[in-house]
Formats: C-alpha cells, sequence, structure tokens
C-alpha cells in the first residue's frame, strides 16, 4: 500500500452530526466508513455504538485502530452498502452515507483513481473484480460511448468513445495518462479550466464501482432498517447521486416528484415511509476555504415516521 498522504478530512462534519443528532445508548451505521472521520465524531458525540462499512480493504487497519479505542462500541463489516440490509440485520437509530472516494484512495496513484499521476487503469475500491482496464478495453464502442455520456455528463462522448476503440486495435490502454492523452484528441486542455479528461474518469469510476445502484440499494436498505424516528443522511459530490438521494427521500416523504402542473404542490400520499426530508445543505464558506473537497458537497437527511 503506498503511503498516505493527506488524511482525509471528514466533509460537513457539523452538518452531520446534527442532522443525525446521535443519542446515548442508540445504534448507528456509518455505510462509508473511510478514515473513520464519521465514525469517531459520532462515537465521542454520544455514548452509543457505531457499526461501519466499507468495501475497501485498505480501511481495516484503520477500523482496528478504532476497535482497540472503542471496544463494545464499535463494529466494522467489510462488504459493500448495497448489502447493507444483511450486513446489518438490526433495527438501527441512523445511517449516514459519504458517498465517493476518500483522500486516501486518491493519493493511493497506483490505484488509478486520479489521473494527476500515471498509474494503471483500476479504479475498484473493493480492489477485486472488473477494473477501469476491463472496461476501457473490453466494453463494446457503442456502450462505452453510453457509460461516458450517462455517468460523465460529456457530450463529446461517441467521439470519445471512436479514439478509444480505434487506438485499442493497435494495443491496450493500459494507464491513465494514456487514456487521457486519447481523450485530449477529442478535447484540448484549456489553461485554468477543469480538465477537460475529468468527466470521462469519472464516469469510469461510477461504472467500475457501479457507484449509481450501490446508492440506490444502499437507500432502500437502510430504510428498511431505520426504527421509527431514525434517521438517514448522506452527502454526495455529484449531480447524479443528488438526484437519486433527492428522489428517493421525496418519494418516502410521500411527496410526488412528477405531479401536475395544475398541482404544483407535493401531495402527501399517507403511506410514506418518512416523517420529513430536509434541502438540500451546502458546506459554510469556512469549510469550502479549508478543504477543496468539501466544494461539491451536499447533504441531505430525512426523519423515519
Ligand atoms: C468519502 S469516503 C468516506 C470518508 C469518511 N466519512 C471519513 O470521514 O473518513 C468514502 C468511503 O466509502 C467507501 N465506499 C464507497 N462506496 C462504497 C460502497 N458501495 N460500499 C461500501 N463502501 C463504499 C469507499 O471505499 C471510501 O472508503
Amino acid at each position: 500500500m503506498a503511503d498516505i498522504k493527506t488524511p482525509h478530512i471528514p466533509v460537513m462534519l457539523s452538518e452531520v452530526l446534527s442532522s443525525l443528532a446521535p443519542k446515548d445508548g442508540e445504534i448507528y451505521v456509518d455505510a462509508t466508513f473511510g478514515n473513520g472521520g464519521y465514525t469517531e465524531a459520532i462515537l465521542k458525540s454520544a455514548d452509543c455504538k457505531v457499526i461501519a462499512i466499507d468495501r475497501d480493504p485498505n480501511v481495516i487497519k484503520r477500523a482496528e485502530e478504532l476497535k482497540s479505542v472503542y471496544k463494545d462500541h464499535f463494529e466494522f463489516r467489510a462488504g459493500q452498502f448495497s448489502d447493507i440490509y444483511s450486513l446489518i440485520n438490526q433495527p438501527i437509530n441512523g445511517a449516514v452515507f459519504d458517498i465517493g472516494v476518500s483522500s486516501m484512495q486518491l493519493d493511493q496513484s497506483e490505484r488509478g483513481f486520479s489521473f494527476s499521476k500515471d498509474a494503471p487503469l483500476d479504479m475498484r475500491m473493493s480492489c477485486s473484480g472488473l477494473s477501469a482496464y476491463d472496461i476501457v478495453n473490453d466494453t463494446e464502442e457503442k456502450e462505452l460511448a453510453d457509460i461516458i455520456y450517462k455517468y460523465g455528463e460529456e457530450r463529446k462522448s461517441r467521439q470519445i468513445a471512436a479514439k478509444i476503440a480505434a487506438y485499442r486495435k493497435t494495443k491496450p490502454i493500459e494507464t491513465t495518462k494514456e487514456l487521457a492523452e486519447i481523450i485530449y484528441t477529442v478535447l484540448h486542455k484549456t489553461p485554468n479550466a477543469i480538465d477537460p479528461a475529468t468527466r470521462t474518469f469519472q464516469a469510469l469510476r461510477i461504472a467500475v464501482n457501479n457507484e449509481l445502484n450501490e446508492l440506490e440499494q444502499g437507500l432502500n436498505g437502510a430504510l428498511k432498517l431505520l426504527k421509527s424516528d431514525g434517521r438517514m443522511v448522506v452527502v454526495t459530490f455529484h449531480s447524479l447521486e443528488d438526484r437519486i438521494v433527492k428522489t428517493f427521500f421525496k418519494e418516502h416523504t410521500g411527496k410526488n416528484m412528477h405531479v401536475s402542473r395544475y398541482m404544483p404542490e407535493p401531495v402527501n400520499t399517507g403511506d410514506a415511509d418518512f416523517a420529513s426530508c430536509s434541502k438540500a445543505l451546502m458546506p459554510s464558506q469556512k469549510e469550502l476555504d479549508e478543504n477543496k473537497r468539501a466544494r461539491s458537497a451536499k447533504l441531505r437527511f430525512a426523519v423515519k415516521k
């Protein structure tokens, strides 16, 4: 494992704590353990228990450190949060999701999450299964274009997929830099603008880790585990994720998102699971000044009936 340069700074931590409102004697799930920033803050804020999940085997050492301090108040379960229902298998008072990759994952350049350094095309959070290499080299051109369009919201997806398909006829695309250079033949870099390869790399990461399905299944599983008055708190980092959370919360609060324009107010259907859901909360200016990673964060929470 590579050296970890920047410890992960928990994003919107004070908002997470006030939304989750931990209480003594209660049980919470941290579905995205990472560096344990949320877990530790929850454990410090009340005499409660946290069960944490993560799919990345590299976090186990940190989980063991917390276990030695918090003993019976902390448990770690390795796995994907789409399996939260079977991994946890007991009623809980709250669940928190901090979607996306951690600073540790980005900093381990050999894992290929960041294309600022040349690295093998990997991007697997769980270090197993299909990698970005497999997707880039083996996916049929049309399907690859769809992935780049859908998960990267990249308008030039077809041209990029065509260039990838042409290149890989000569040799497999092996590294992040190699792929970025192919993308730059379609989208040119401009100084001070966001790197044009970013959207394609985002798309591949989402596809490799099946991130949007994970999120939908994770939310559904957590809802089934939550006790009455239990809280679900979700922090997301891009619009595709936020849309899933917003729709899920509204639908389960009995607010129909697709109401007629003659009836613009959300209708409460009466059989809702949540008593209420919040609007999107954003990081404070202070946090934005101190942590670049918080820039695109949005937090939403809902309270079970
Ligand atoms: C943004 S980090 C969480 C950081 C954490 N809140 C903290 O304060 O240290 C996200 C973590 O969630 C994990 N993760 C992402 N998707 C996952 C999934 N579907 N199942 C389990 N873990 C996942 C990643 O491996 C990563 O460690």
